[in-house]
């Protein structure tokens, strides 16, 4: 079996066919297939390795090259994808070989944070990623916005298909990017297929000139739903310019359906709102994302909060020693092990990403295996990494 990085038109017959048997209907139809050929603009930075033996493809993994919010600072991110191992070669330790090599490449090349979106967590947990919070969905009729009717906002609504929008769209991604935890973007050659597609609508809320929200949406019929995607929104007044825009849908559709942040209360957003917020997990269609540390770079200068713990990082093969982690100055400082009586704290590569990502207590990684972690330095940990919630937002 070799390893080999494939390029352009080489992933027609190598990674496209093994990822379409594993994540669409089949057997493909030859239309289908001919489709392939206009999806490689859009996989071009990829970086995809396969297995081969023979000439056959036995496996094939890629990482997009994305960039991350954590904690404030953005950072060079690699989201996994197209993870798939031909069915008679499942296994046999394929894609463990080619993710090791993948994320060794990743990091060498500056990405000290990684996530992915998995079939099952615990199999990636394994690789040293850590769950994060789904995003929730939020259905509601319009009939319930009638109150937003009469209020004079002081903003103003555009309304447009997304591939006249998209730059106003993309420019705003790129706000949220750099002010919200956990926001990650695609690179432009992927993101541009939203644009090319121009499946959506797209509304944006401005204030003053300035974008402060946006969200893109179809609709399915008359007297159907809205399917919204992710709202973004900067502000409340943003949000109100944007549920003020779907109130005037009241004769025309029965339901709105919106993505939403996993930290969003959408039952406080108006008095009188029937609302259902939803986040499913299931095992293998529908995950919740998960991310990981690659690189103990990503957490140096990251704004933390007091507290000084040493850690020992154990079980993986991208973060590993003893570091004394410093977070008096309000920047986090990594020293190099010294010998005092600091706390100490044992923690695998998901215990210390689950951290840095604010989603776990350090008194729940011992609960669930990610580390040991005394009273003393639990109360450090819990100084230099307060809970947060992060918003992935990409999907791939
Ligand atoms: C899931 C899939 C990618 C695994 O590929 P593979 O080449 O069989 O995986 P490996 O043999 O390298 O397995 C790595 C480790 O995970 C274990 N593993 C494999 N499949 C697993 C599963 N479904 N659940 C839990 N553990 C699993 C293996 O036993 C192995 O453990 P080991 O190192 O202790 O021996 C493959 O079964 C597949 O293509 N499935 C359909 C597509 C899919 O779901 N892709 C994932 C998208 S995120």
């Amino acid at each position: 079996m070799t390893i080999r990085r494939v390029t352009a038109d080489d992933r027609l017959t190598t990674s496209f066919p093994l990822a379409a048997y594993a994540f669409e209907s089949s057997p493909l139809s030859a239309a289908r297939i001919d489709e392939f050929r206009d999806y490689l603009p859009y996989q071009e930075g990829n970086r995809t390795l396969i297995a081969e033996e023979s000439g056959a493809t036995l496996a094939a993994v890629s990482a997009i090259p994305m960039r991350q919010n954590l904690r404030g600072v953005v950072l060079p991110m690699a989201g996994v994808a197209g993870v798939a191992t031909h069915p008679l070669a499942r296994r046999q330790g394929h894609v463990r070989t080619l993710l090791h090599q993948l994320l060794d490449e990743m990091r060498d090349e500056g990405h000290s944070l990684s996530a992915l979106y998995p079939f099952r967590p615990s199999f990636y947990a394994r690789f040293g990623y850590t769950g994060l919070p789904k995003p929730r969905r939020v259905t509601f009729t319009p009939a319930n916005l009638g109150s937003l009717l009469r209020v004079d906002l002081p903003g103003e609504v555009s309304w447009e298909r997304i591939a006249a929008g998209y730059p106003a769209w993309r420019a705003f991604t790129e706000r949220n990017l750099q002010e919200r935890h956990g926001f990650s973007i695609f690179p432009d050659y992927r993101a541009v297929g939203m644009r090319d597609r121009d499946e959506y609508w797209l509304i944006t809320a401005r204030v003053a000139g300035e974008v402060t929200g946006a969200v893109t949406y179809r609709i399915d019929e008359h007297g159907g739903t809205l399917h919204g995607n992710e709202l973004l929104v900067a502000d409340p007044l943003a949000r109100a310019l944007l549920l003020q825009f779907f109130a005037r849908h009241v004769d025309q559709i029965d339901r709105i359906t919106l993505q939403v942040p996993p930290d969003e209360l959408p039952e406080l957003w108006l008095t009188d709102l029937d609302v259902h917020v939803e986040a499913r997990t299931a095992v293998p269609g529908s995950s919740a994302p998960m991310a990981r540390l690659l690189s103990l770079d990503a957490l140096r200068g990251l704004p933390a909060g007091p507290g000084r713990v040493r850690v020992e990082l154990t079980g993986d093969r991208w973060l590993a020693g003893t570091h004394l982690l410093d977070g008096t100055t309000g920047a986090l400082e990594l020293v190099g092990d010294t010998a005092d009586r600091t706390p100490t704290a044992t923690l695998t590569a998901a215990g210390l990403s689950a951290l840095a990502y604010g989603v776990l207590d350090p008194a729940e990684l011992p609960l669930r295996g990610l580390g040991e972690v005394p009273v003393d330095a639990a109360a450090e940990l819990r100084g230099i990494f307060p809970r947060r919630v992060p918003y992935l937002f990409a999907d791939f």
